[in-house]
């Protein structure tokens, strides 16, 4: 999608000073009223730009959920308009099994896009995520660009920081303030390796950091939550994870968005350009994460994210043991479009899930679970 496309698909009937902003935000995203911006708030613009007008999605790997197929239920002996996909994840009840996962803050077209999918999120029973806050906690005059509770009263909020930040100086105050911020249900401890490897101003000392979670997880109130950003958790990782106190994992599996490959667009020097292009279908496809977690695991909170693009693909990670299903770029391309287009997508999302429990005779997610309804295409 060219920048302009995306300002003239801004929602007519959308609230005109909301669209304007927007609009002018797009043409210039550090737009927060300061002059200039801080290395990290140029780079959390680059990415919603790189990730909007740029191919970034993996090429040659995919999520794996295409191995997967349901069986039809001829006969469901269900009302489809009984059919509840409510769930309960890390205590709080979700409407919807699904998480818009953790994306931006830190500039003015960062805030507008948070609001609209808080918004999304409250009206739908989604669950969310807002990006990394580390630009608010080096510049405490951005927190509002992450602050979605007024707008999601009721939702499953997580809080994102990046776990290597808690070898350069972060702890629990940093968390806790981040946290804070959104009135947060969780915090969501990002995993991104490969992607801090590929920036060529990555931060990649991540030697001693099972530890420092432990340590972080003892003292927060809240659960800790620990996701990958598109390269997929292992068995043997969630199994580490979970032993020094995380309360949940998010796969983030590979198959859907690219970091590499985003890096890569962004990359100063033919050098990091072509690192990223080398690593840029890297990483465990989301099915494989999913199954070989449950397998290892059949209690550990688990969400299933990384390359879902419709309600079927989240349907087989549910039925494959996933407790909620997560999307990315799915939800900023349709936030950046207008508040209607982000309507139209939860809603066929939505649709897309009711339909394989009626035609799996599944009335509700536990059934979906229960096993028998799908399986590896022959
Ligand atoms: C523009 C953009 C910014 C992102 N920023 C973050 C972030 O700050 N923290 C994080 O945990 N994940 C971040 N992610 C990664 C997503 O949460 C997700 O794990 C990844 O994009 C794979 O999902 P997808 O294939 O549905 O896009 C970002 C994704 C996008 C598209």
């Amino acid at each position: 999608m060219s920048p302009s496309s995306s300002v003239s698909a801004l929602d007519p009937n959308l609230d005109s000073s909301l669209n304007s902003s927007l609009n002018s935000s797009l043409n210039n995203p550090l737009s927060d009223g300061s002059e200039g911006g801080s290395e990290t708030q140029v780079r959390k613009a680059d990415h919603l730009r790189v990730c909007l007008e740029e191919d970034v999605q993996s090429r040659r790997v995919t999520n794996g959920l295409e191995r997967y197929r349901f069986t039809h239920a001829c006969l469901p002996e269900l009302n489809r308009d009984d059919i509840d996909i409510s769930t309960t994840f890390l205590g709080k009840r979700v409407a919807t099994p699904l998480l818009i996962s953790s994306m931006t803050g830190g500039t003015e077209q960062a805030r507008l896009i948070n609001e609209r999918l808080a918004k999304a999120a409250q009206r739908f029973g989604l669950a969310m995520g807002v990006g990394s806050q580390r630009v608010a906690v080096e510049s405490p005059d951005l927190t509002a660009t992450f602050s979605v509770r007024a707008y999601a009263p009721d939702a499953l909020l997580f809080a994102n920081l990046g776990a290597v930040q808690l070898n350069y100086d972060y702890g629990v105050s940093q968390c806790q303030k981040a946290v804070d911020a959104l009135e947060a249900d969780a915090l969501i401890l990002h995993l991104n390796p490969l992607q801090e490897a590929v920036q060529s101003e990555g931060d990649v000392n991540f030697k001693g950091l099972f530890a420092k979670i432990e340590e972080l997880v003892r003292v927060l109130p809240v659960p800790v939550v620990a996701k990958e950003v598109g390269n997929g958790i292992s068995a043997a990782m969630a199994r580490r994870l979970m032993s020094v106190g995380v309360a949940a994992i998010d796969v983030a599996g590979a198959g859907g968005t690219s970091w590499a490959r985003v890096e890569s667009e962004r990359a100063k020097d033919a050098k990091q350009r072509r690192l990223g292009n080398t690593f840029a279908d890297w990483g465990i496809p989301t099915a494989e994460c999913i199954t070989s977690i449950r397998a290892m695991s059949g209690s550990v909170p688990l969400i299933a994210s990384g390359g879902l693009r419709n309600g079927l693909d989240a349907a087989k990670s549910l039925a494959l043991g996933a407790d909620l299903a997560g999307m990315a770029l799915p939800f900023l391309q349709a936030a950046s479009q207008s508040e209607t287009a982000l309507g139209e997508l939860c809603e066929a999302l939505i649709a897309e899930i009711v339909t394989v429990l009626f035609c799996t005779g599944c009335g509700d997610l536990r059934a979906l679970r229960r096993g028998g309804v799908i399986s590896q295409s022959p």
